[in-house]
């Protein structure tokens, strides 16, 4: 990436957390501030991640090990950094995305109880990513029971069941939540943590507070 003049948000959370709700709300509100700004995911912010996305969120839970599976999420990562993140902030867009390599963290090294070693995941992160980061990091936080069950409620009324993460066990869930508040808890300066277990308008409130304090808005 040449300069980069826009900023870098993601939501992280388990399932069912709302980020995807909550990531639409901020765009609202920061184009009614008139701040430019693009809506993206992972995996799948791209064509090609579209095709990568099927591959890792539908099917038998156990078709990859942890790090092909590692190794598929960073090859869509690395194709949506450079088709369409890096463009949006060289361009000056704020660039929202609902999830990130927090993600593969805490599914891939916690959730999986750390059968991959941590090293491998961070080469991974500085061949692919460098010392890029996101500016800011919301993570909505739930009890995974609750957020397995608003997952699995959505899922149901869907063609595409894209359902094979929620098919895992609850311990998964719970290692993967705790891992992602030991990340948060290390990197404060990057990390907002907000619970989840509140009304869309609440939490909202809650997001919107949390970027006017970090980059001043109001
Ligand atoms: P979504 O349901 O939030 O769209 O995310 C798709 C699934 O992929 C979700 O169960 C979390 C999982 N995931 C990982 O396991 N590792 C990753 O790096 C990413 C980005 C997502």
């Amino acid at each position: 990436m040449s300069k980069k003049l826009g900023y870098f948000i993601t939501f992280e959370g388990g399932e069912g957390t709302g980020k995807s709700t909550q990531l639409k709300l901020l765009a609202d509100y920061l184009s009614s501030k008139h701040i430019r700004n693009i809506q993206t995911k992972e995996p799948g912010g791209t064509p090609v991640g579209l095709e990568l996305r099927k591959l890792l969120v539908c099917g038998d839970k156990n078709k990859f090990d942890p790090i092909a599976e590692a190794l598929l999420y960073y090859a869509d990562r690395r194709v949506h950094l450079v088709n369409k993140i890096w463009p949006a902030l060289e361009n000056g867009e704020w660039v929202l995305s609902d999830r990130f390599a927090d993600s593969t963290m805490a599914y891939q090294y916690y959730g999986y109880e750390k059968r991959v070693d941590k090293s491998v995941l961070e080469q991974l992160y500085n061949l692919t990513v460098g010392h890029f980061k996101p500016d800011l990091t919301i993570l909505l936080d739930i009890d995974p029971q609750i957020g397995l069950a608003r997952s699995l409620q959505k899922a149901s009324g869907m063609t595409v069941k894209e359902t094979r993460f929620e098919s895992r066990e609850l311990n998964f869930h719970n290692h993967m939540r705790a891992g992602y508040l030991e990340m948060a808890a290390a990197a404060p300066e990057r990390f907002v943590v907000l619970n989840a277990d509140k009304s869309i308008e609440e939490l909202h409130q809650d997001v919107v507070n949390a970027i006017n304090e970090r980059f001043k808005l109001s």
